[in-house]
């Protein structure tokens, strides 16, 4: 039995490539499961898969050392090789539905989608809880979200994503009469002062009050997050796996502590505690 009615989604997303979507998916899952927490995943990136090697090195791992690590159950949603669009949206629409159904005993589902634009992105953005969107610290990533006067440094309007995403949050509201959280945050930052560093605060700030989105306080560049990949491994298995934790493995593990923290998962511990 779930501690809710229904599962907790968060969809991992940015129509930007290389931002830290699966690295993050993966980091979450783990992250939940190890509060106790029974949680489901699906990769809409099914064609580059990242996120679903990620879990499948996992089990290889468990299985070759023989190691009780936490796992979470795992879909991956191909694209519809339908040749009509509408044919092929509706298959994909029955296949995400049917995946969502499939793991409705959750308590969460983390969804991991691709760094460009499709239907099922989409269709899952519609479906979110909590939106985590991680941005690399430029322009570039910033350009995703808003266009900015390159004179002025002002916020001329919207981009692309943010459009998106606005869209997305009208059909959730049609759909379930309530909205979804977004939560930008940047990642992969450099421990070193840039004069960048700190304009991107700056207009992250403004950019959040205008288009509706909380800030989180981010991911440093850290070695370990691409290190762990082929194992299947995240920061919270180094312990158990016999992985000595350096000051920087205590930071970033405090870095994920935050950005759960800002997803207030206060009333769904309690209700956890009051079904167990
Ligand atoms: N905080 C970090 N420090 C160092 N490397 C990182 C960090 N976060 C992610 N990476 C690395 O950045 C690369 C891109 O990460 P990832 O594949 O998670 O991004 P993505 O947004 O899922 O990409 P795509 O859009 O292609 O699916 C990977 O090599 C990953 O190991
Ligand atoms: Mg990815």
């Amino acid at each position: 039995m779930n501690a809710q009615e229904k599962p907790y989604i968060i969809v991992l997303g940015n129509e930007k490539g290389g931002t830290g979507k699966s690295t993050l998916s993966m980091h979450l899952i783990v992250h939940l499961l190890r509060l106790g927490f029974k949680v489901g995943s699906i990769d809409i990136d099914a064609r580059q898969g990242t996120l679903s090697r990620y879990i499948e090195n996992r089990r290889k791992y468990i299985e070759m050392n023989g190691k009780e690590l936490p796992i979470s159950t795992h879909h991956a949603i191909l694209r519809s090789n339908l040749p009509t669009i509408l044919d092929a949206q509706e298959e994909e629409k029955k296949k995400f539905l049917s995946c969502l159904s499939s793991l409705k005993d959750k308590d969460f589902i983390l969804i991991d989608t691709p760094g460009n634009d499709t239907f099922l992105s989409q269709l899952s953005h519609s479906y979110a809880d909590t939106l985590i969107t991680p941005l690399n610290d430029s322009f570039i990533d910033l350009d995703m979200l808003a266009r900015i006067n390159s004179e002025t440094r002002e916020i001329s309007g919207p981009s692309t994503y943010a459009e998106m995403v606005w869209e997305q949050k009208k059909h959730k509201l049609l759909r379930e009469r309530t909205q979804f959280d977004w939560i930008v945050l940047r990642n992969r930052l450099s421990s070193i002062f840039a004069k960048n560093k700190e304009e991107m605060q700056f207009l992250l700030n403004k950019l959040a009050q205008r288009i509706g989105f909380r800030l989180a306080s981010g991911f440093g560049e850290r070695v370990i997050f691409r290190e762990l990949f082929l194992q299947g491994l995240t920061l919270l298995d180094l312990q158990d796996v016999g992985i000595e934790m350096t000051l920087s493995h205590v930071a970033a593990r405090q870095e994920l502590r935050a950005l759960l923290e800002m997803i207030n998962l206060a009333p769904l511990i309690e209700r956890l505690e009051n079904v167990s």
